[in-house]
């Protein structure tokens, strides 16, 4: 039942803030102001000396955020790869490995076979999935539910977000058994992620901002998304959906690419896409972004208003999004980057729910 929205994701996209509450109240403990997981035990974090991720799609971006989390909270290494590569790569593993396999459907062929190859090495099996009766669920050692609730809509969006929660906690309960977490910072870092489903709802106001500029948008041919740190998964997120929904090229890019290749596109036709929160790396990104408007690109800018203040001149339109920490911007900032797709496609006309060639579940490899 879509209720009163036109489309599923829209739905989907609105359940947010409601969903992540259910999901953070699953792994965190907020009497204790720590993370709570339970079953984390089984992945021996601790013991580690490294983390291996495989997803594909969307649930892959997810766990490339959370690279930057376990690396940074936890000081975990992380190898994180497309699950469709990995499971052919033949990666060494030992028993020092732990793996992770992120899903919502839990029926992903490539998933699955990525989870059997580390099974048959002898790690031990973590999975980040949403259907809990689905067969990735089944063959980990330990799963981690996204509380999501039903996705509909092919293209990703409350499961994204959910993904990221519950990676979030798991990396805080990894800092924590490592021993590189003060209880004090993990104490701060609680509470921050306590704010996300409120910071959701704020993001959603932005809605209508986001729904004119797509107008606009819905005539280009090509697009690009640029970001850096957790900001960059985001801008390869902010392009699936793009192409998924709206059958427009889009890129996504670490900004700190830019001028490596893909600044050779920038003209006046291209809108170019910057995710960049008020950040310690915010004025690296603006740099990008004005290598960007001396070429004639067009520029949205997706910030919050001391981003805003700072950029300069250089964008032609500003999502103006609410101050929050660093731990929280990758979960919020991805509910403009699904709003932008979703407007441009329902412009541009297309089969939302069911864009063409697309499965929800994607059981062949
Ligand atoms: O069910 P899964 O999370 O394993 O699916 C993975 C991808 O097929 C999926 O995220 C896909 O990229 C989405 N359509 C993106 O919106």
């Amino acid at each position: 039942d879509k209720g009163n929205y036109k489309h599923f994701m829209a739905k989907e996209i609105h359940e947010q803030p409601e969903v992540l509450g259910h999901t953070l109240s699953r792994y965190l403990d907020y009497g204790a102001q720590s993370a709570k997981v339970a079953g984390a035990d089984k992945i021996k974090f601790k013991d580690l000396s490294r983390l291996v991720i495989s997803a594909c799609g969307t649930a892959y971006l997810a766990g490339l955020v959370s690279k930057y989390w376990f690396e940074k909270y936890a000081r975990l290494p992380v190898d994180i790869d497309i699950a469709s590569e990995f499971r052919y790569r033949e990666t060494p593993m030992s028993d020092k490995d732990s793996a992770l396999f992120i899903s919502q459907s839990g029926e992903t062929a490539d998933t699955l076979a990525s989870l059997r190859y580390c099974k048959e090495q002898g790690a031990a099996i973590g999975a980040v999935v949403n259907v809990p009766e689905s067969t990735i669920a089944r063959e980990a050692d330990v799963v981690f539910q996204t509380i999501a609730g039903p996705e509909i809509g092919v293209a990703s969006t409350k499961a994204f977000t959910c993904q990221l929660t519950v990676l979030a906690a798991l990396a805080l309960q990894a800092g924590r058994e490592r021993g590189v977490l003060s209880a004090e910072d993990e104490k701060k870092l609680v509470a921050e992620l306590t704010e996300v489903p409120s910071l959701a709802l704020k993001a959603l106001a932005s809605e209508q901002a986001i729904e004119k500029l797509s107008q606009t948008l819905s005539q280009a041919t090509n697009a690009l998304y640029l970001g850096r740190s957790t900001s960059f998964p985001l801008a390869l997120e902010g392009a699936l959906k793009l192409k998924e929904l709206s059958y427009i090229h889009a890129e996504g890019y670490a900004a700190g690419e830019l001028k490596h290749g893909p600044i050779a596109l920038i003209d006046e036709n291209i809108p170019v896409f910057v995710i960049a929160p008020y950040d310690r790396i915010f004025e690296k990104t603006v740099s990008n972004m004005q290598e960007v408007a001396a070429r004639g690109g067009r520029i949205v800018l997706i910030t919050d208003q001391k981003g805003a203040a700072e950029s300069g001149n250089a964008a032609q339109d500003t999502v103006i999004l609410p101050e929050m920490s660093d731990i929280v911007a990758p979960i919020i900032y991805a509910l403009p980057v699904q709003m932008i797709a979703y407007h441009t496609a329902v412009f541009m006309g297309t089969d939302v729910d069911q864009p063409r060639n697309l499965a929800k579940s994607v059981t062949v490899e």
